[in-house]
């Protein structure tokens, strides 16, 4: 079976050796002495001045929202994962939905301004698949209107932009550790604010607002992580060069197996250096997409719809108390035909030029006229 993806698995003994440590201090969660370790060593792994650890990639959205103290409407994508969109509901904010490029499947900067009004407090964009934003634009649009940015970097570990590690540009950057990602640690998520005031207060937001045992920064949530996770993530990170080597290696060997098919890639945005968390392809339509996956699937090979259907359509979003949805073509018009092929570790050449060619065969064998 080849599923969509696997998590990467580090070396069992790496893992007990932090462990025991644990065991044997009884010291589990809380700040702990490997998640600082773990912190410390994201830290220099990214090449930030900062970031704080939390439990997943969703409480970090949550928290950004909260640290900047957003209201009101959110301008946002609705090409990305459900937890970009459920976070900004969940913390009482109105998510308005701009449409995207139809190359790199990321917010189009084109369409950002006639959606903004006086309700407007933010954008929240996600750099889809680990291929960035047009940073330049939507931080200039920001700007002009007085709004805050928070980029859902969640695929982008290893991600750079003007060669720069991108969890350094918007107000806030977050991103997840979940066991799905490149580099993990089972569930875990960090952020990353430019303001150092605005990191602080995120810090005391995680553990429930206590700067003692007493007393209490302000309002706050357990957004902590413990020292189990934070040990794996260790032990996963020491193998992150090799990891993002590897995808890098699939993704190319993806298009160079189906150049020349009926299909397209996702659109590098341009100073973007990707880590290539992902191989999205686009079908013509989306009758050629059903017969490609099922012809997969004959073979127990699982890709998966990201992200499909988009998150417009979501029941508590496209109803009251929220504005009439606007409408997304470009969205409606990739999500239908796009489709992540199975990228992981272990995923060997053989497997990539087996899916490769089944999905070559499919596309040749069925006479049919793929109308756009
Ligand atoms: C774009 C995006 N945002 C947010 C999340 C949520 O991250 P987590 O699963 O760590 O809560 C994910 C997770 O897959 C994601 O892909």
């Amino acid at each position: 079976m080849i599923p969509v993806t696997k998590p990467f698995v580090p070396d069992y003994f790496d893992y007990q050796h932090l462990l025991q440590g644990i065991w044997f201090r009884n010291w589990w969660t809380n700040n702990g002495p490997v998640l600082q370790q773990y912190q410390q060593a994201l830290q220099d792994y990214l090449g930030v001045d900062s970031v704080q650890i939390l439990g997943n990639g969703t409480l970090a959205l949550q928290l950004a929202f909260r640290a900047l103290d957003l209201k009101g409407k959110v301008l946002t994508t609705p090409f990305s994962y459900v937890a970009t969109t459920s976070s900004l509901v969940w913390e009482g904010l109105e998510p308005v939905f701009v449409d995207i490029n139809p190359q790199t499947f990321n917010i189009d900067p084109e369409k950002i301004e006639e959606r903004v009004d006086e309700q407007t407090s933010a954008i929240l964009a996600t750099h889809c698949f680990g291929n960035t934003c047009d940073i330049d634009r939507i931080d200039a649009i920001a700007k002009k209107y007085g709004l805050k940015v928070i980029y859902d970097a969640s695929h982008c570990f290893g991600t750079l932009y003007k060669g720069r590690p991108v969890f350094e540009f918007g107000d806030i950057s977050t991103l997840s550790l979940h066991a799905t990602k490149p580099v993990h640690c089972v569930e875990g998520g960090a952020i990353f604010a430019r303001d150092p005031q605005v990191q602080e207060r995120i810090f005391y937001m995680h553990n429930f607002g206590h700067d003692g045992p007493e007393s209490y920064r302000g309002l706050g949530i357990n957004a902590k992580n413990s020292e189990l996770h934070a040990a794996l993530g260790m032990v996963v990170l020491k193998h992150a060069d090799v990891i993002l080597e590897k995808r890098s290696e699939v993704a190319a060997h993806y298009q160079q197996l189906l150049s020349g098919s009926r299909l397209s890639f996702q659109g590098i945005q341009e100073h973007c250096s990707p880590n290539h968390a992902y191989v999205p392809v686009v079908f013509e339509t989306e009758e050629a997409l059903l017969h490609v996956k099922s012809a997969l699937e004959k073979h127990q090979i699982y890709p998966r719809r990201y992200f499909y259907p988009g998150l417009n359509q979501l029941p508590y979003v496209a109803t009251a108390p929220f504005s009439e949805p606007t409408p997304v073509p470009v969205l409606e018009h990739v999500s239908k035909r796009i489709i992540c092929l199975p990228t992981y570790f272990e995923l060997d050449a053989k497997q990539r030029e087996e899916i490769a060619r089944i999905i070559i065969q499919t596309l040749e064998e069925k006479e049919i006229v793929y109308s756009a």
